[in-house]
């Protein structure tokens, strides 16, 4: 469920219609949807059980703007960066409310993590304990921690984003987790707090995150059983959106939030989410104007002024986002097909192939739906293209929440050195 619909033959976020949007920002853009992040932090929330910390998985996408619009309603973050760290704060979310995760935090991070007085630390190896526990005991504080135990679940989602197997670098191996509870109880700067477990992202059936959360439930009680308070829980994210707009049925958070109810009853832990794709990946899109449609002998080029550099998700995971054109099509009219592509002078700066659309012109607008996780946040300026413009809309209300960079803004980030001054 989104708020970009069609009214009066155009493509509106909200009460905006991105036509006009893109005269006034120029292309490409991406375009948040402040009741679509609201109603899918509210429709998760509302599913969990009472008491539970929505932590939103920052990386998703980290604008401050996003940050704020969620902290104002009592999510707090899931950062794994010290960069994270401080857009989080800035943006509201009170460090009471902050997970730090990742598999390398560097002493830094540690250090701006315990100075702010996060809630919890989760901790990915044995390594990385010894470190946050050198870093709490010369900082005077003791570190709350979870260890990240990684069960050994396939997520069975995309090779690149599936975390939970034991080839993956993600977590500490299952069967070496009591020995790692035991030792993290003798450092004085740690104090156990719980169990996190994370397998994976777009993961679109429960029944590996179910897989998953008994196992943690099974190691919570041979914990306690040796001697450790747990009283925490942090079940990770992962849950998937529908990315086509098929008969497909998506992932159902209210169904996600029942069968974590019935499995964690008895564990008599406080949980903890991090959920990121879930709350943000339908509350944008990626508004493109198309520059050339370039007839080849065996496909038709709609080439865009947006590329991988903007949106890598096709590129890196071959991933599917459905693209509307900005006017609303005539019922009935001819979808010829396009390989929809990017300007970067890559083969793989593709976006869609061979994809049915209305017949499209240059200076058309294309909207890519379904961008707002995983899209700005991955953006770079590769063939230097300036980092493009984001916009949140309120209703009829609208602002820049991020400015275009400018060429000027770009060339001036290389320095020269001196011996290749004039
Ligand atoms: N917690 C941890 C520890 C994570 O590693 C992740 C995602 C999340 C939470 C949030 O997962 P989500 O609810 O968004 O699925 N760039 C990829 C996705 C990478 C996900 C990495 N970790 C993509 O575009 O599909």
């Amino acid at each position: 469920m989104n708020y970009f619909e069609y009214k009066d033959g155009v493509l509106c976020a909200e009460g905006v219609r991105l036509d006009l949007l893109a005269q006034k920002v120029g292309t490409p853009f991406y375009c948040y949807s402040t009741a679509t992040l609201e109603r899918h932090y509210r429709v998760f929330s509302s599913a969990l059980p009472a008491g539970s910390l929505v932590a939103y998985a920052v990386k998703a996408n980290d604008n401050l703007a996003v940050l704020k619009t969620l902290a104002r309603l009592g999510a707090g973050a899931d950062v794994v960066s010290g960069g994270e760290l401080a857009k989080a704060l800035a943006a509201g979310v009170p460090a009471s409310k902050i997970v730090f995760s990742g598999v390398g935090k560097t002493r830094a991070e540690m250090r701006a993590g315990l100075d702010a007085g996060i809630y919890q630390f989760n901790v990915e190896s044995e390594p990385e304990l010894a470190a946050l526990n050198d870093v709490a005991l010369a900082a005077g504080r003791r570190a709350a921690v979870s260890l990240r135990i990684n069960p050994d679940v396939d997520a069975r989602t995309h090779a690149k984003i599936n975390t939970g197997t034991a080839e993956t670098k993600f977590g500490i191996p299952f069967g070496h987790a009591r020995a790692a509870y035991a030792h993290a109880a003798m450092l004085k700067g740690i104090e156990i707090v719980g169990v996190d477990v994370h397998i994976g992202s777009q993961i679109t059936e429960l029944e590996p995150f179910e897989q998953a959360f008994t196992i943690a439930g099974d190691l919570i009680a041979t914990l306690r059983g040796d001697g450790h308070t747990i009283s925490r829980l942090d079940l990770g994210g992962g849950l998937g959106v529908p990315y086509e707009h098929n008969n497909e049925p998506p992932p159902d958070p209210t169904a996600y939030g029942a069968m974590v109810t019935r499995v964690t009853r008895d564990f008599g832990c406080k949980l903890s989410f991090e959920p990121g794709r879930l709350i943000a990946a339908n509350a944008g899109v990626l508004v493109s104007e198309v520059i050339y449609v370039k007839r080849g002998d065996a496909r038709t080029f709609l080439i865009i002024d947006a590329g991988m550099n903007d949106l890598v998700r096709p590129a890196m995971y071959d991933a599917f986002h459905e693209i509307v054109a900005v006017a609303e099509p005539v019922p009935g009219s001819p979808r010829p097909k396009y390989d929809v592509v990017g300007p970067v002078c890559e083969t793989s700066d593709l976006f869609a192939s061979e994809r049915p659309l209305p017949e499209l012109k240059s200076g058309d607008l294309v909207a890519i739906l379904t961008a707002g996780a995983y899209g700005a946040v991955m953006a770079g300026d590769y063939n230097a293209r300036p980092r493009l413009a984001e916009v949140l809309v309120a209703g009829e209300q609208w602002g820049i929440v991020r400015p275009r960079e400018s060429i000027a803004d770009l060339v001036a980030k290389d320095r020269i050195p001196d011996w290749l001054e004039d």
